[in-house]
């Protein structure tokens, strides 16, 4: 099977290359580099002696993704490439939706003129917006906070409608939940640029001596020790999600959808805690208040996923700890 993978050099795609590579499938990615680095995949191929050639294009660009097809005639997508910082999205809108949104019809469109009928949409639980009950379950309300939710929100509504026109067409809508960690070689990682925005690479930074102190936003949450809670989950396992999620679509057609997460939820302090205790370094931090649009809450119903992918995350929060360190210890200054 020959894959193209849209944003592929960034933090998912480069993890979900590796595992299909060593699974046997060809790929090719697509990648404008806005926020990668052509070196994740040179050390993917470092990883599994293969190739994972990288054509440096925007996924908006009708022409550009044509020729793609016509070079490489991929069977399947794995459509990773959009913008993802939920901040900047509410100070730049318009960036959003029309990269997010462009990239995703523009795929739309080529496809079928390459007989290309597999599509993989890497969507986010952002999508449940501030839904109440947990654990959250794929026939949940929907609703988003932020522009950046609501390009997911709308490219799931893109793909379904789409496929109710063209009973030929397969897509999978995934929901990831907290992906964190690296591949265990510590090769290949998140590289966020600037200071992090999210828990783990923030972590990584004070235990590394870069930052100073965690922040932690907020402890008078609903929740077991009154900081925010999350289905943090192994981006290896993640990424091995991709291919249950392609072996099914393979065999299927219509629209599906899948939470991807451990179904398990970890407080900002349980992260810390075992952050601490796998590996050996102390994370000081403060409490500060809460971060405006965070929800107490989030994590997955992961049983569908399991039924009908045969898929479930192995590894555990040490290991999702570990392999970040690992990471960033070996990578101080990313790649
Ligand atoms: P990332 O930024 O590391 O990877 C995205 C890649 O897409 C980058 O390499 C970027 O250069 C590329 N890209 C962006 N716009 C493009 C365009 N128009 N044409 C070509 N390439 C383009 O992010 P990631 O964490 O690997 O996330 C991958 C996908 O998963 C994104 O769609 C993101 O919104 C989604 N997602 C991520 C998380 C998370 O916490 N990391 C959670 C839920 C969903
Ligand atoms: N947190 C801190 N201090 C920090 C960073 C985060 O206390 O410096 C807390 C947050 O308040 C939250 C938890 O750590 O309780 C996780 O925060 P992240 O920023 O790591 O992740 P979020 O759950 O806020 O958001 C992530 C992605 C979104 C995605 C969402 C759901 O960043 O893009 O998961 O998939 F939409």
């Amino acid at each position: 099977m020959r894959v193209l993978l849209t944003g592929g050099a960034g933090y998912i795609g480069s993890h979900t290359a590796l595992v299909l590579l060593e699974n046997g499938l060809d790929i090719v990615v697509l990648d404008n580099l806005d926020n990668s680095n052509p070196e994740s995949l040179r050390r993917v191929e470092e990883l599994t002696g293969r190739q994972a050639p990288l054509i440096v294009g925007d996924c908006t660009d009708e022409k550009t993704v044509a020729s793609v097809f016509e070079q490489f005639r991929p069977d399947a997508v794995i459509h990773f490439a959009g913008l993802k910082a939920v901040g900047e999205s509410v100070q730049k809108p318009l960036n959003y939706y029309q990269n997010n949104l462009d990239a995703t019809m523009t795929l739309c469109r080529v496809m079928p003129k390459y007989d290309c009928r597999v599509l993989v949409f890497s969507s986010s639980a952002t999508v449940y917006g501030t839904n109440q009950k947990m654990p959250l379950r794929e026939d949940f309300p929907t609703g988003c906070t932020n522009p950046y939710g609501w390009t997911k929100w709308i490219s799931e509504r893109i793909l379904t409608d789409v496929a109710a026109a063209d009973p030929t067409r397969s897509f999978v809508l995934l929901r990831y939940f907290n992906p964190i960690g690296a591949h265990e070689s510590g090769r290949i990682g998140e590289d966020p640029s600037g200071i992090p925005n999210n828990l783990m690479p923030f972590i990584c930074q004070v235990a590394s001596g870069k930052l100073d102190h965690l922040r932690v936003f907020g402890n008078d949450y609903p929740t077991r020790d009154g900081t925010g809670e999350r289905d943090y989950i192994h981006v290896m396992d993640l990424a091995e999600g991709h291919l249950a999620a392609l072996n099914y679509a393979k065999h299927h057609s219509g629209v599906e959808i899948f939470n991807l997460g451990t179904g398990t939820p970890y407080s900002v302090l349980d992260i810390v805690s075992s952050f601490e205790k796998a590996n050996g370094v102390k994370i000081p931090y403060e409490i500060t208040p809460r971060r405006p649009g965070d929800i107490a809450v989030c994590y997955a119903d992961a049983t569908r996923a399991r039924d009908l992918l045969h898929w479930t995350a192995q590894r555990d929060l040490t290991a999702m700890c570990k392999d970040a360190w690992n990471w960033q210890k070996q990578n101080p200054n990313g790649y």
